[in-house]
């Protein structure tokens, strides 16, 4: 058994910056991860990181363009952390060495993004992501922090109380990838969830074959509610070959989108007003997605994104990273002709329920980045909000999970706070296998060490009924039906028929899954039963999606329904809350909280 006092899972962005943080705190922090940390989809990051750093911007406005971008649904005390902590951190990432693009003059350059007052998105080419991932991953090397890669962490070690905000964390259960052994992590002080996001629910998306949202499901196993998972973001300009994310600041450098009848059509259409093309996300994939299903597509499927007008010198400057993928992905010569584009699956704005310092409702266990719901971003996401978000948090977890003494939080967790009870029928989940709690018995098993030990019994025993069955089906077979269906049906434009068309192919898809098995009989490197465990927590998160948007009767955000197509303030100012409840998932609410330290955020209609 491994030991260490704060162990973090995940080794991107938010990995990085939380280990770096507990470290700092004085405690001994390891990382455990699937993947190397500079593989991590992080390193897909292409856009940049928004921080009111200059004259003329402010906190105040970055936090109001944020609050406006989350159609209000997100929670007044964290849109403020956020956006004071930002303008800090991005001079901390500076000090430690990250090439950020520069003026003239040596200052860093800012650039205007969708849904921004001021344009204050700061960058390194079109591949900020990746050089964040590096200038982090050196701190934690410089620190000695260790890092366990290629360890994929499929269980918590978590008491069994009755209530989960009873709970208590104490440590992982993990995959060695090499050797196929499975092993425990107990974690003394803290476990910081933070392995990104989960769109391999879908088939067309800009994440990586890697982000299949395992500390989403790990954490929603153990207790810990989801909070909004209704709210999935569609970016607008993805390569229709492969979900391949063309960035955001093409737009905001000056790119066009134009559709089939030769239109702009974001403002020969009026759908955003003055703010065209860098509007908010949710509004341009709404947009593109219009375009074409009214014929005014190409080939039905995408619609153009051209940037040959900025001139090859600006492109090469700071979007040469764009010309290799438009060429690799899409054949394109990016610099000669327009590029098609579509929306496509690209962040997941719900997650797990933390407050501002990571917590969770149970003892012990974090979360930040992607995989956490603080919640920043409410119904839609800001691009150039997600960098800002894993380190501030990141590294607030990473304190928390250390002991740092660390403000009360103003966001409560768990059932605690004002709740309201959801008079929802939510369709009867059938062939769970299992929760994630550690012990048999209520509160049976409490000291550390037993937890763990039963988790890793546990796991082993799933390992070895999963790798004993000699037939069955295959997981990739049920995974590309879930994605297939999860696309058609919960994408930018939702109805109730097509919703619960969708839960219908999940449940089946629980069905399938009991027959599953695993091909590659061998111990290491057995990429086919890790996958095989990823395809179980993409059931549950399949799931915890569809049932939430679902639920969700009104029009916020990137949540659009046929039936509702109104924001309803008077009904829906309020989170989706969503328990595991042992399989059979269980629907609440929190309202929103919209007021800041110095104001209220009265809801305004979003036109952009
Ligand atoms: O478009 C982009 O470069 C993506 C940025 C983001 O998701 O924040």
């Amino acid at each position: 058994m491994h030991e260490h006092d704060v162990i973090v899972v995940g080794g991107g962005g938010a990995g990085l910056r939380a280990a770096i943080a507990a470290h700092e705190a004085g405690a001994d922090a390891a990382i455990v991860s699937k993947l190397h940390p500079v593989r991590s989809h992080t390193g897909a990051a292409e856009g940049g990181i928004n921080a009111a750093l200059r004259e003329g911007d402010s906190v105040e406005s970055h936090a109001y363009d944020t609050m406006k971008g989350s159609d209000f649904l997100g929670d007044a005390p964290a849109i403020e952390t956020l956006c004071e902590e930002a303008p800090e951190d991005v001079i901390q990432l500076e000090h430690w060495g990250m090439p950020f693009s520069r003026e003239e003059d040596g200052t860093v350059s800012q650039r205007p993004f969708g849904g921004l007052s001021f344009p204050r998105t700061t960058y390194a080419g079109a591949e900020t992501g990746h050089h964040l991932l590096h200038t982090m991953y050196e701190q934690v090397v410089k620190r000695g922090i260790r890092v366990y890669d290629e360890y994929y962490v499929s269980r918590l070690a978590v008491t069994d109380e009755p209530a989960p905000e009873d709970r208590t964390c104490h440590g992982v259960v993990a995959y060695d990838i090499k050797t196929g052994e499975v092993e425990g992590f107990r974690a003394t002080n803290g476990v910081v969830l933070a392995t990104g996001g989960l769109g391999q629910v879908y088939d067309h998306t800009t994440n990586a074959v890697a982000n299949t949202g395992d500390g989403y499901a790990m954490a929603y196993r153990a207790g810990v509610p989801l909070e909004d998972m209704e709210f999935v973001q569609f970016h607008p300009t993805t390569l229709p070959s492969t979900g391949v994310l063309i960035s955001e600041a093409v737009r905001g450098e000056g790119g066009i989108l134009y559709n089939s009848e030769g239109e702009r059509f974001m403002f020969e259409r009026g759908y955003a007003g003055e703010w065209g093309e860098v509007a908010s996300r949710d509004v341009v994939s709404r947009a593109e997605l219009t375009e074409i299903n009214e014929g005014r597509g190409f080939e039905d499927d995408y619609v153009m994104l051209d940037m040959r007008h900025l001139g090859e010198e600006r492109i090469v400057d700071r979007l040469e990273n764009i010309l290799h993928l438009a060429e690799d992905f899409q054949g394109v010569d990016a610099l000669e002709e327009p590029m098609p584009v579509k929306p496509g699956q690209h962040y997941q704005m719900g997650g797990v329920e933390t407050d501002e310092n990571g917590e969770t409702c149970v003892d012990g266990l974090y979360a930040a980045g992607e995989t956490a719901c603080v919640s920043v971003h409410g119904a839609n996401r800001l691009g150039g909000n997600a960098l800002p978000e894993l380190f501030v948090f990141g590294k607030r977890a990473g304190y928390a999970a250390a002991g740092e003494d660390m403000k009360t939080a103003e966001i409560p967790v768990g059932r605690r706070g004002e709740i309201e009870e959801g008079d929802v029928e939510v369709p009867v989940s059938v062939g769970t296998t299992g929760g994630d709690v550690a012990a048999d018995g209520a509160g049976a098993v409490a000291d550390a060490e037993s937890v763990l030990e039963r988790a890793v019994e546990r796991e082993r025993e799933r390992r070895d009924e999963l790798m004993g069955r000699e037939e069955g089906i295959h997981h990739a077979e049920i995974r590309a039906e879930l994605q297939e269906a999860m696309t058609r049906f919960v994408n930018v434009f939702r109805n109730e028929d097509g919703l619960q068309s969708a839960l219908g192919a999940i449940r089946r898809a629980r069905d399938l899954y009991q027959d599953v098995y695993v091909r590659d009989p061998s111990e290491t490197f057995n990429t086919d039963l890790v996958q095989t465990i990823e395809t179980r927590n993409l059931i549950d998160l399949a799931e915890a999606i569809a049932l939430s948007a679902l639920v969700r009767d009104e029009f916020r955000g990137a949540h659009w329904r046929q039936e509702h197509q109104e924001r309803d303030d008077e009904n829906w100012l309020k989170h989706t809350m969503l328990s595991w409840n042992d399989g059979s998932p269980e629907v609440w609410f929190r309202p929103v909280l919209l007021e800041g330290e110095e104001k209220t955020y009265e809801p305004k209609t979003r036109s952009y």
